[in-house]
């Protein structure tokens, strides 16, 4: 199964790939986890990056692109992959299906998880995320059983740098103007798939199985 997973920021992506890929046993493509690792490992795209990270803007097209391309050739993609906050940008997207179809493949569904700006607010500031596996959690809709410490690995639980309340809707700016008219680009080519993300975790997984088993 190709998919991909697109939303505004804190809409719930990252938390619906995991689920999927795990069913799927499909690799989960984030290009803001790429990002994150860089930055962690201070290399010079993390460096890059970084500096439009911070301000909620877009890392440019062609740092993304090469990036993806290179990670859909390897091994593990052969049998399908999910890519979760790629393609972001109309051009992305054109890059995306023309690697795709030198390679002789196609997109199976693109998921759209919509939720308004209010939720994606408080679910992107009340984030916490695992140092040591990156699982992802919520103080209030999510919380792990012993504060700031991860349920799977007891790694320590911080705040991405981006989820502060000035930053987060900056994000959501770029997103209305930049990500937004791939809804239009990907209903128009038959693949969207229209999710309502103001629900539970669980009933929207629920619902993203169903569909993709019809
Ligand atoms: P990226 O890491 O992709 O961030 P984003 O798109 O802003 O999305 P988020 O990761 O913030 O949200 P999410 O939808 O994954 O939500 P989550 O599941 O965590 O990108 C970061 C930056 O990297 C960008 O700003 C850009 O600079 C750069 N970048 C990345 N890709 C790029 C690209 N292709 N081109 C250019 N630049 C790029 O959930 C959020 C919270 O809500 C969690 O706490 C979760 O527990 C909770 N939650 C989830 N679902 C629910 C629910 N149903 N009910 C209640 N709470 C919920
Ligand atoms: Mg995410
Ligand atoms: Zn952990």
């Amino acid at each position: 199964m190709r998919l991909v997973i697109l939303g505004p920021p804190g809409a719930g992506k990252g938390t619906q790939a995991s689920a999927i890929v795990k069913k799927y046993n499909i690799p989960h493509i984030s290009t803001g986890d790429i990002f994150r690792a860089n930055i962690k490992a201070g290399t010079e795209l993390g460096k890059k990056a970084k500096t439009y990270m911070d301000k909620g803007l877009l890392v440019p097209d062609e740092l993304v692109v090469s990036i993806v391309k290179d990670r859909l050739t390897e091994e593990d993609c052969k049998d399908g992959f999910l890519l979760d906050g790629f393609p972001r940008t109309v051009n992305q997207a054109e890059a995306l299906d023309k690697e795709l179809n030198e390679m002789g493949l196609k997109l199976d569904r693109v998921i759209n998880i919509d939720v308004e700006k209010d939720i994606l607010i408080e679910r992107a500031i009340g984030r916490r995320i695992c140092r040591n596996c990156g699982a992802t959690y919520h103080i209030k809709f999510n919380p792990p059983q012993r504060e700031g410490v991860c349920d799977n690995c007891k790694g320590e639980l911080f705040q991405r740098d981006d989820d502060k309340v000035e930053t987060v809707e900056k994000r959501i700016e770029v997103y209305i103007e930049e990500t937004k008219p791939l809804i239009d680009y990907y209903m128009k080519k038959g693949l969207l798939l229209n999710i309502d993300g103001s629900k539970s975790i669980d009933a929207i997984f629920e619902e993203i199985v169903n569909h993709l088993e019809k």
